[in-house]
């Protein structure tokens, strides 16, 4: 029953139309429309299909959905559309298959791990740094998703990748992730069944980013002798994968389930991390003076190219990256279905309701982080009060935390760095700007000039 100072259920967000509801305004206008809900606390309704989804906006009910109350909610009816694509690697799983898949899959991503990771993300960086020409234009969305697609499948099989495995997902992946995004959003549930040509390119797409991927589990588990990186001696994370054991019954992952983790952390892996370094380049090119400040650090104290132990003196560049995942969070709309009848904000709620939170909407509340629209890097500085629990989520929270989340951080900090060593990144006149939010958001048409440092700089 709602609370006698509530009414009977939420709030509607504005522009709901009859039939559709608000998928159009989420599909023609994301950010806008989720910008348009930081005015509703803690929850706002929306209707994106047949029932209504409920948009949780205050901090703490994020944090009893996603940990203290997570046993009361799975993953929403939107993940099983992710199933064909992403079986049942970690983002699709739950309960106690997902934990066992969570241990299995943990230890690639230790610290000591993501260290080993630093050297090769600094020198795809540079690769990509040192290839751009002074006053050249350079799409950086397109350059950042490249990059860190280079990154990923370098990381995951860098003892395996050859180059028409290479050239194959980097074919496949912008397709997969394209056509999973529509079909997520296909209220209709028919669309992706139809043989449109949109829907043959992805048939087509993900057979062969399945064959590419079983090809190179194939060709590492052949090569058992040798599972080191040649060039530093390291095993990559598929050979972590490979010889994981489960420690009740010490056995190894199957192929298939391989297949679908390493498929799920390609997807999850690459357009979130070009995402953030895209906006984070964006908000540099328009506040020059962060962007001096980022080159004096690197000037003070890094050498280049940057290894792992010289990444905690970068405080300036360490905020810049959280100041981006905060302002720009380049995540999508993470969903919740109640797996029992819930409270949440006052309101009841029958099992089967589906919650959606954005970090985008809670990170750009005014009563959490003042002037929320100014990138102020300088707000997380260690003096400054903290962020009420659940209100800074880039990665989620709870147990289905972002397993790749220092991944990401550090592949932002090692980029940002090494890029910005090189070049200043200036905006292209008249370049219009646009935000875009399909699986994750995205700035489109950044159009950046490449300038040289001047020595002074
Ligand atoms: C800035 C970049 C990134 C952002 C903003 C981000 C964000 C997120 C968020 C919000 C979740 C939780 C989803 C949920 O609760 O339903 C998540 C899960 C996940 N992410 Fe990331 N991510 C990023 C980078 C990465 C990278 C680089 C990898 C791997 C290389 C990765 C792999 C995963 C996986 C496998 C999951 C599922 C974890 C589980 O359910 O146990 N992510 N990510």
């Amino acid at each position: 029953m709602p609370t006698a100072s509530r009414p009977p259920a939420p709030p509607v967000a504005p522009g709901r139309l009859p039939l559709i509801g608000h998928a159009l305004a989420l599909w023609r206008r994301p950010l806008e429309f989720l910008d348009s809900l930081t005015a509703f606390d803690p929850i706002v309704a929306t209707h994106l299909g047949p029932k209504p989804s409920y948009v949780l906006t205050g901090p703490d009910l994020v944090h009893r959905v996603l940990v203290t109350e997570a046993a009361n909610y799975a993953k929403g009816r939107s993940f099983d559309k992710l199933r064909p694509y992403l079986g049942n690697g970690l983002a699709t799983s739950e309960g106690a298959f997902h934990l066992r898949q969570r241990r299995l899959v943990q230890p690639a991503f230790h610290h000591q791990q993501i260290a080993h990771y630093v050297d090769t993300m600094a020198r795809l960086a540079a690769e990509r740094a040192d290839s751009w020409r002074p006053g050249q234009v350079v799409d950086v969305t397109r350059q950042m998703l490249e990059l860190s697609l280079a990154i990923v499948t370098s990381t995951l099989f860098s003892t395996s990748l050859d180059a028409s495995a290479a050239a194959e997902i980097r074919h496949a992946m912008p397709v997969v992730l394209h056509g999973m995004y529509t079909r997520v959003l296909d209220p209709t549930n028919l669309w992706h069944r139809l043989p449109t040509p949109g829907n043959r390119r992805l048939a087509d797409a993900h057979d062969r980013l399945r064959r590419a991927i079983d090809h190179l589990i194939h060709a590492d588990r052949a090569d058992h002798a040798d599972h080191a990186d040649h060039a530093s001696g390291r095993p990559d994370l598929l050979s972590m994968l490979l010889q994981a054991r489960d420690a009740d019954s010490g056995e190894a992952m199957t192929d298939r389930q391989l297949h679908d983790e390493l498929i799920t952390l390609l997807v999850a892996g690459t357009e979130t991390a070009a995402g953030g370094l895209a906006w984070l380049f964006h908000e540099l090119g328009r506040h020059p003076h962060l962007d001096r400040r980022l080159h004096q650090e690197l000037h003070d104290h890094a050498v280049l190219p940057l290894t792992a132990d010289q990444l905690p003196r970068l405080g300036h560049t360490r905020r810049v990256v959280d100041e981006a995942l905060r302002m720009r969070n380049p995540g999508g709309i993470t969903i919740r279905r109640a797996t029992t009848d819930v409270e949440l904000g006052g309101y009841r709620f029958r099992e089967g309701t589906e919650f959606i939170f954005s970090a985008l909407v809670l990170h750009r509340n005014p009563r959490h982080f003042p002037h929320p629209l100014r990138f102020d890097p300088d707000r997380w500085l260690p003096d400054r009060p903290p962020a009420p629990r659940g209100a800074f989520v880039p990665f989620g929270a709870g147990h289905h935390l972002c397993i790749g989340e220092s991944f990401a951080r550090t592949e932002m900090l090692t980029v940002a760095a090494t890029v910005a060593s090189r070049w200043r990144l200036t905006p292209a006149p008249g370049a219009r700007v646009r935000g875009v939010m399909t699986s994750t958001n995205h700035p489109d048409n950044l159009l950046m000039t490449v300038e040289p440092r001047p020595e002074a700089d």
